[in-house]
């Protein structure tokens, strides 16, 4: 192989680890349309989950503890698989979109530093597979997650 072509090859490879490397992080990019975002929570979610997340007697109080669902998989995978999400009207990728709003809107101090945002692609995959017995399968996820002192005395008398 000549020099030329192997240079060639090299710049070729380069090129293509750049771009996928591009196309990763573009799905990955904070990409949120928060008017929109908004809007659809307003006419989809809100209804239950009150306009500032509070929720209300049967509807879990997602201001200040959604964000804790992001530290394990299959707490994270909850979030998109719960029937009001997945079983909305949103496409894959304004669910996404409404998914992370709602986390950086009414997450406060429960989102982890290193929030992953939630993709169009992961959200289409996940809510495939909506869960039907919730009620239990949320407590028994939440007594895997560390939440914070004041957070365990609220949440221990709802539900
Ligand atoms: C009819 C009432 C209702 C509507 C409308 C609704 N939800 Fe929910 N949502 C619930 C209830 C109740 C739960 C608790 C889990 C369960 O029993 O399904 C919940 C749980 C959730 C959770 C998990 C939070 C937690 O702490 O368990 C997310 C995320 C969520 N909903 C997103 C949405 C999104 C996004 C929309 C709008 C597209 C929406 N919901 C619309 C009632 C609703």
């Amino acid at each position: 192989m000549s020099a030329l072509s192997r240079f060639t090859k090299r710049i070729v490879w380069g090129l293509f680890i750049l771009c996928s490397f591009q196309t990763i992080a573009a799905d990955n990019l904070l990409k949120i349309n928060t008017d929109r975002a908004k809007f659809n929570y307003q006419m989809l979610c809100q209804g239950c989950h009150t306009p500032d997340g509070t929720g209300g007697k049967s509807v879990p109080k997602i201001k200040d503890f959604i964000g804790y669902f992001l530290q394990k998989e299959i707490a994270r995978e909850y979030l998109v698989k719960v029937p009001g999400s997945a079983n909305s009207s949103l496409n894959d990728a304004q669910l996404a979109e409404v998914l992370n709003w709602m986390i950086i809107e009414f997450g406060g101090e429960s989102v982890p530093k290193n929030m992953q945002y939630f993709t169009t692609n992961e959200v289409a995959t996940l809510r495939e597979q909506p869960l039907f017995e919730v009620v239990e399968y949320r407590k028994m996820l939440i007594k895997q997650l560390t939440l914070s002192n004041r957070t365990v005395d609220e949440t221990s008398d709802q539900k």
